[in-house]
């Protein structure tokens, strides 16, 4: 397989733990250990105690039976056995996709989205047919542009519900579209919703395609909504018997389980969940909120659903190199955006929604745009 570089890791690699200020970042403020008992209201030295008392085997194999009870909880439809555990969504993605994707298969993707999901497609040697996601759509799929890509050679399409990094978040309704034309071409559907729940309004709760078809594949961790990133959890979703086993053989090669630990802690947070996604609003609140407008604002950024999905993407009238320029200057004491121009695309810039509020209250020039 020929890797191609993952740009936007690689730029945040290089950037996120220099910069002051990381407007890029996209997970909910990651918390503590402790942070997350005061959430929750349980006793860490009970959490403690009872794990180090536990023997470090390999654990569970197809997982810890809590987690994966935890993970159901979050849709309408899913049991345990259509879960497997993974290395974050990152190992999820590439699990599923390396699983599925043959030579010479077509798969349709979306873009601009998360690189993963139209790269490794194409590392596995097929033909990849780019539905671009465009400003006039706010983003968000045209089913007649995406079945003009398809026919009866489509083996799958891949989507991200919402959409990092436009922000665009397809209703129930919209889905419900896209499912029909992957079930007309009898193509797996796979959506990558690793921000779902990670809405601003309370009625724009995200549907999953898992609950609307049985030829849908999902993807989603612990690390955006729950705040976990640190523990790198992460899962995919299948009700075919069949994927299930290619999916769980595969993942014998190069992961065997995940952390016991890890899992623990997954299961505590999910057990919680409430609890979480309501300290999450309170973080969320309407000052930050306006203050994050402001921030997009004054970068003239896009939010494709203002209040509802969190990034905002802005096209830039530079060249690719110049959105990168961008960022890169921004460093000098500057909040730091992530250069969209990594992209095959025109030169953009995306403002993640999970930033800290400082980020937010420092000064930013009014006219931020490279004029070079
Ligand atoms: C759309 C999308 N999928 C997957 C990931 C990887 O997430 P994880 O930390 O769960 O590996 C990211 C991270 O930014 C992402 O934006």
């Amino acid at each position: 397989m020929r890797i191609k570089d993952f740009k936007v890791e690689q730029w945040m690699n290089e950037w996120e733990t220099k910069c002051r200020y990381n407007v890029a970042e996209t997970c909910t403020y990651s918390v503590t250990l402790d942070q997350l008992f005061d959430i929750c209201g349980g006793s860490r030295d009970e959490f403690m105690d009872e794990f180090a008392s536990r023997r470090l085997t390999y654990g569970d194999i197809e997982g810890n039976p809590a987690f994966l009870e935890g993970i159901c909880g979050l849709y309408e439809t899913v049991r345990p056995e259509h879960v497997i555990t993974t290395h974050g969504a990152a190992g999820a993605n590439f699990l599923v996709l390396s699983t599925l994707v043959n030579p010479g298969d077509d798969v349709v993707c979306v873009m601009p989205t998360y690189q993963q999901l139209y790269s490794i497609p194409e590392m596995c040697g097929a033909n990849v047919h780019i539905l671009h996601l465009e400003r006039e759509d706010h983003y968000h799929v045209d089913p007649v542009k995406l079945e003009a890509l398809c026919d009866e050679n489509t083996k799958l399409i891949t989507i991200n519900n919402p959409d990092n990094p436009t922000g665009a978040l397809l209703s129930r309704e919209e889905l419900q579209v896209i499912v029909d034309i992957a079930r007309k071409y009898d193509a797996w559907l796979m959506c990558d919703e690793v921000y779902r729940l990670l809405v601003q309004d309370d009625d724009a709760f995200t549907t999953s395609p898992i609950d609307l078809y049985d030829k849908a594949v999902v993807v989603s961790s612990m690390s955006k909504v729950w705040s976990l990133a640190g523990i790198r959890l992460g899962w995919c979703i299948t009700k075919s018997e069949e994927l299930r086993h290619d999916l769980l053989s595969h993942r014998d090669y190069d992961l065997i389980s995940c952390g016991m630990f890890d899992e623990a802690v997954a299961a505590y947070a999910l057990a919680h969940a409430d609890k979480i996604l309501e300290a999450r609003g309170r973080h969320d609140g309407a000052r930050l909120l306006r203050l994050r407008h402001r921030l997009v604002r004054l970068l003239r950024a896009h939010d494709a659903d203002r209040r509802r999905a969190g990034h905002a993407w802005r096209r830039l009238r530079g060249a690719q190199v110049h959105a990168h320029r961008l960022c890169v200057q921004r460093q000098r004491g500057r909040p730091q955006g992530r250069p969209g121009g990594h992209q095959p695309l025109p030169a953009y810039v995306g403002i993640a929604r999970s930033f800290r509020e400082p980020a937010l209250t420092h000064p930013w020039p009014a006219r931020p745009i490279l004029r070079e």
